[in-house]
């Protein structure tokens, strides 16, 4: 999809479609009175008739309007105009991508960028509109065998602004918009992939690939390097696979040579049998997605080298399968950790606290200004906060309030769980410094609280996206998420996001 921003009027242009508002009830927004006003009253007329309200999610595609130069005319319901805020034009701009894939449109005109959004400026409505589109327009087919005719696609896309003097924001603002929209891609395909193709050696491999394109630092670690280093909790999990581990990491440097790193680190376990504490058998196909923090901290880490973020970034990949094999890791083992700690693994099926202690730990060689890991950590985070929100935990309060405001910006948004020290009691081992699980309560708080052990030294958050990451039933997929979030807490660190 090609996009582009412009500026003009409703009722000159030569689209396949115009797409404006239409507030409820009835009330037509600027563009929209435009062209009523260009086809004498055509537009408000079929409104007075009832062909639609404005209510929120709706819209209504009209033909040949005398007195309009495009083909269709496309209206978007908007809801009530004293309620229109960031959730209200997401969906607004949902809608109106979903109606447009529905015509036969080549091209489209949209007006709805225009719309004021209460605390939002237009660099904002152009990100998030040239993110929702093409993520919408996101399809996983490269298994499926071609469709005889395809037919025709919507190929372009015009985002109208009001104020031509804002043209230079709005085009960073596009580019910035569509690198979010590609980092959610990669992170979709790399979840949707299948398990026998998305092993821990491809995650390696595309994570080299992302680095040959963007002149990144590439370090990639197998079983020999691991051992030498003490990852003996990270072996244990990988110790039942035929498929051996990696451990990826990738290194921009946007920043200042001495300016110290953020480091995202993202669980990557390709699949996720439980191990010997084996899963039951329902939806067990969607844990090939147990590596989405993974694809999560790659889409990310694309995103902004694609920007050319003036900050240096760094990402640290955990890559293993959890498998039930001869070699596997029993309950009631005991092993050690990079950190020196040692863990008694009670449950082989809380495998993801297991590599990322390890990981955690060797990124603090890094010297990081903060850590943030990104983990399909706990059935329990599901159970609390559902597929709306990412569950969210920090040692610092105020990186939380960063990373929720992020949340809130890109519509992608987390909510904060406690990590007092109550909890860690939890953990306790008669044999071990710790258990690595906590019992049947707040489980996704004593996986946070485990992680807390191996993250003293720096700032640190971790995003439980297990509820998140991708979607069951019907529309099955990755979501891309928490991709959004992560670009906007960057963005905001960079300094770039001006709401
Ligand atoms: N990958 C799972 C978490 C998960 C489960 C994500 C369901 C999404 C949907 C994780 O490795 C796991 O199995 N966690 C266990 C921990 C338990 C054994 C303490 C869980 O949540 O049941
Ligand atoms: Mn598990
Ligand atoms: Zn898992």
């Amino acid at each position: 999809m090609e996009f582009s921003i412009k500026s003009g009027n409703p009722e000159k242009q030569r689209s396949g479609c115009v797409v404006v508002g239409v507030f409820e009830s009835k009330k037509l927004s600027l563009p929209a009175l435009l062209l009523d006003k260009a086809s004498d009253g055509f537009i408000a007329t079929l409104l007075r008739r009832g062909e639609m309200e404005g209510k929120s999610g709706t819209s209504l595609l009209l033909h040949a309007i005398p007195g309009i130069n495009s083909e269709r005319v496309l209206l978007v319901g908007l809801g009530k105009e004293k309620d229109f805020g960031d959730k209200e034009y997401c969906l607004a701009i949902k809608t109106a991508i979903k109606a447009l894939k529905q015509t036969q449109a080549q091209d489209a005109t949209l007006f709805l960028t225009e719309l004021a959004v209460r605390k939002r400026n237009t660099a904002w409505k152009i990100r998030q509109t040239a993110s929702i589109c093409s993520d919408a327009l996101y399809q996983f087919d490269q298994f499926k065998s071609p469709s005889p005719n395809p037919g025709r696609q919507l190929r372009k896309l015009a985002l109208c602004i009001q104020n031509a003097n804002e043209r230079a924001q709005a085009e960073e603002a596009l580019q910035q918009g569509l690198a979010i929209a590609e980092g959610m891609a990669l992170c979709k395909d790399l979840g949707n992939m299948p398990p026998n193709v998305c092993n821990p050696v491809y995650l390696a491999q595309e994570a080299e690939k992302i680095a040959k394109e963007f002149s990144l630092e590439c370090e990639i670690l197998g079983p020999d390097e691991m051992r030498e280093l003490g990852m003996h909790s990270l072996l244990a999990v990988a110790a039942g696979s035929h498929q051996p581990p990696r451990l990826i990491c990738l290194h921009y440097k946007g920043g200042q040579p001495d300016e110290a790193p953020i480091v995202l680190v993202g669980k990557g376990v390709t699949f996720d049998t439980g191990g010997i504490s084996l899963k039951p058998g329902a939806e067990m196909d969607e844990m090939k997605y147990d590596m989405c923090g993974a694809a999560s901290v790659l889409g990310a880490m694309q995103a902004a080298a694609r920007m050319a973020l003036p900050i240096n970034l760094s990402i640290v990949v955990p890559a293993t399968e959890n498998m039930p094999g001869g070699g596997a890791t029993r309950p009631g083992d005991i092993v050690s950790s990079m950190s020196g700690q040692t863990i008694e693994i009670l449950n082989t099926d809380a495998e993801g606290r297991l590599i990322l202690c390890d990981a955690l730990t060797y990124a603090g060689r890094f010297n990081p200004q903060v850590v943030i890991d990104v983990a399909t950590l706990t059935g329990a985070c599901v159970v609390a906060l559902a597929g709306i929100a990412s569950g969210l935990f920090a040692n610092k309060d105020g990186l939380a309030r960063e990373l929720l405001e992020a949340g809130e910006e890109a519509g992608d948004r987390a909510w904060q769980l406690p990590l007092w020290d109550e909890y860690q009691e939890l953990l306790k081992s008669p044999f071990a410094d710790m258990a690595n699980i906590g019992g049947r309560w707040g489980g996704a708080i004593t996986a946070a609280c485990f992680l807390s052990r191996f993250t003293k030294e720096y700032r640190w958050a971790h995003l439980d996206i297990a509820g998140t990451a991708w979607k069951s039933g019907a529309d099955k997929g990755a979501t891309g998420r928490p991709v959004p979030l992560l670009m906007h807490y960057l963005l905001q660190h960079a300094g770039k996001s001006l709401n």
